[in-house]
């Protein structure tokens, strides 16, 4: 690792940085050297409309002083949710190093700029598979998708591939934000920022 790590045997919270933002650039790109697939992998959790919660893994495809950023399809059953609720949880777990970064905040959805530029970079197949895939919608056989895939590269063939309406992006714009180091006996370290205002607020928690 190049830089020091700031929270493993961290004291008090003053010694803390004050912007968690900076400390998560500086862990996701140690993950980024540690580990070997998908570092920026994430649990994100949401609240269906009856309250029922559910989680899935998503890739973080952006990251600023606004907030995390993924894709999906909108209407999936996570994009319902959103509709819903406009909350998520986040979830990292980077093994390789003992760390895990859990972020809580409210969502807002990426603009349609944004979400062009994004889709733009994704390989092909990808661009056809975000129109011939209902995400999360009940499938009756396999060949229907592969049928759906076939359909739209006919479609689409020898032109740019637009993105799809019901696809685009969504922006975690953080209130709270832990980062847990592994101490030995479970002696774990946990580190929390709490949005005060403009302001964050940091506090250590008990293992
Ligand atoms: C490593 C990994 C990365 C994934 N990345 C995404 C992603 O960025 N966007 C997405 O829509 N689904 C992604 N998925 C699939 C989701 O976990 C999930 O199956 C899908 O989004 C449907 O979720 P929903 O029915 O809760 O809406 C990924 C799955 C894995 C295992």
């Amino acid at each position: 690792m190049s830089n020091p790590d700031p929270i493993k045997a961290l004291e008090t919270a003053n010694d803390a940085p004050d912007q968690p933002l900076a400390l998560f650039h500086q862990w996701f790109a140690e993950a980024e050297q540690s580990e070997p697939v998908d570092a920026n992998a994430m649990s994100v959790a949401t609240i269906d409309a009856d309250g029922t919660p559910s989680v899935r893994i998503l890739l973080l495809k952006a990251l600023d002083d606004r907030g995390f950023v993924f894709y999906t399809n909108k209407q999936s059953r996570k994009g319902d949710a959103l509709g819903a609720n406009p909350l998520a949880a986040l979830c990292f777990h980077w093994k390789s190093l003992g760390r895990q970064v859990r972020i809580e905040g409210t969502v807002e959805h990426v603009s349609d700029e944004e979400a062009d530029s994004y889709f733009a970079t994704r390989p092909e197949g990808s661009r056809i598979g975000a129109w011939a895939s209902q995400q999360s919608r009940q499938l009756d056989s396999r060949s229907t998708l592969e049928k759906a895939v076939a359909d739209r590269t006919a479609e689409y063939e020898g032109q740019t591939i637009p993105r799809p309406p019901h696809w685009g992006g969504y922006r975690v714009i953080p209130n709270r934000i832990e980062f847990w180091h592994e101490g030995q006996y479970r002696l774990h370290t946990r580190l929390i920022y709490t949005k005060q205002g403009g302001d964050w607020a940091k506090q250590m928690l008990f293992p």
